[in-house]
């Protein structure tokens, strides 16, 4: 799926090409989108809301206030919560209402408070296209940074030929497609990310284990594929599942197997991410059968593991990235400091146990990045997912 998780609001208009939105909800929806559809007033005499919403999933927004339920459709919220806005198909008046501003529609409104990529796909008669104020109206909406959809030339609704049909919903759905993907900043970019605990088997029932949820490296990995990443997530035991068509999950239990599946893996990517909460001890033996209190000796003699961000950081290459993560509950800066050199990381995110809402068992995080400089940054306390924008960010600055 070429849209996976991309937010779009779909404003539809009134022209005759409103039925063409039909059909680009459903490529739209088949590719992963989400997709919340606005309609001005006279776009319902071309097509049903129930079409529409019954498409999208979603109940289409028409009008400033719910007469129903008496609350009102916040056309900033939706601004906001877009990663694409597109107006098709876009009548004459809509295009000049949104080049001068005119906000007497939710549709406007709506585009007026957007901050993402805003396409137009115009539908009209050719002389209206054709006209001084439409083609006025369009070169401004390109000034204001938004995408044309030029429109085809044929038998238009008029009976007349020429240029005026609104694009094939075909011929827009590659264009929002390669939209997203130039936009995207890790193109082609191969990662490996580790995540969650190691399990370290004492006997067949018992093993020493700790409490890492696995979300931070999930967010991690989740955001890099947004970014066009082929990722492989390297995990521990956790109840967590990649969602993502371009995350392929390497499950281990133990922290001598994802030793093993990073260190195989590692050659062949550019970035990788130490997020997982390795196990630094692992009983020396294991115990066939289970050990009984009765001829228990109170000993249990633990071995160290080895250390897979120092292996990594040993075999790294110049073109390759190794960022690394510390949880540390005093002399923060300093232990994340000794660790971003001693195993070779371009840089280290810590989180300290002492930040409320930090930590394994949180959805928020509280981070602060050191890079090979000694460059700090702090950040404050967030989502994970929004932690996990803040790294992949700062890694796309090393690249
Ligand atoms: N790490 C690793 N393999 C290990 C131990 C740690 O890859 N066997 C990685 C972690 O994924 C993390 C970083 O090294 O990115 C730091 O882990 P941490 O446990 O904080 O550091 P340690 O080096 O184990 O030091 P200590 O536990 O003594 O603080």
């Amino acid at each position: 799926m070429l849209l996976e998780g991309k937010k779009i609001i779909l404003g539809v208009t009134g022209s005759i090409a409103a039925y063409k939105a039909a059909i680009l909800i459903r490529l739209l929806v088949k590719e992963g989108a989400k997709v919340k559809v606005v309609m001005t007033p006279s776009s319902k005499e071309f097509i049903t809301p129930l079409t529409l919403s019954t498409l999208s999933g979603s109940p289409v927004m028409s009008e400033f206030f719910n007469q129903n339920s008496g609350d009102w459709n916040s056309h900033v919220d939706l601004g906001l919560w877009a990663d694409l806005m597109l107006v098709a198909p876009a009548s004459a008046s809509t295009i000049s209402k949104m080049a001068n501003g005119i906000a007497d529609n939710l549709l406007i409104t709506t585009y007026l408070s957007a901050r993402c990529p805003v396409m137009v796909a115009p539908a009209m008669d050719l002389d209206m296209l054709n006209h001084k104020s439409t083609k006025d109206n369009l070169s401004k909406l390109t000034n204001f940074g938004n995408f044309i959809i030029e429109p085809a030339t044929g038998e238009l609704a008029s009976g007349l030929i020429g240029k005026g049909r609104m694009e094939e919903p075909e011929v827009i759905l590659n264009k929002i497609i390669d939209l997203f993907n130039s936009k995207k900043k890790l193109k082609s970019k191969r990662v490996l990310i580790t995540a969650g605990p190691t399990f370290e088997q004492i006997d067949p029932v018992r093993f020493i284990g700790n409490y890492s949820s696995g979300k931070m490296g999930f967010e991690i990995a989740e955001e890099m594929a947004n970014q066009g990443a082929d990722v492989k997530l390297i995990t521990g035991p956790v109840s967590l599942k990649a969602n993502h068509t371009s995350i392929e999950t390497i499950a281990v239990k133990s922290a001598s197997e994802m030793y093993n599946e990073c260190v195989k893996h590692f050659q062949n990517v550019d970035i990788a991410v130490m997020a997982a909460a390795v196990a630094d001890f692992t009983p020396k033996k294991v115990e066939l059968e289970k050990i009984k209190k009765d001829n228990f000796n109170n000993t249990i003699e633990l071995v160290e593991t080895k250390d897979i961000a120092a292996e990594l950081g040993r075999l790294k290459k110049t073109n390759q990235i190794l960022i690394g993560f510390a949880l540390e509950t005093h002399n923060e800066s300093v232990n994340a400091t000794k660790k971003l050199i001693s195993k070779n990381l371009d840089f280290i995110v810590l989180n300290s146990l002492n930040d409320k809402g930090a930590g394994f068992s949180f959805d928020t995080n509280k981070i602060t990045i050191i890079d090979k400089s000694n460059n700090i940054e702090h950040f404050e306390l967030k989502s994970k997912a929004e932690v996990a924008t803040d790294i992949v960010n700062k890694i796309c600055k090393l690249l």
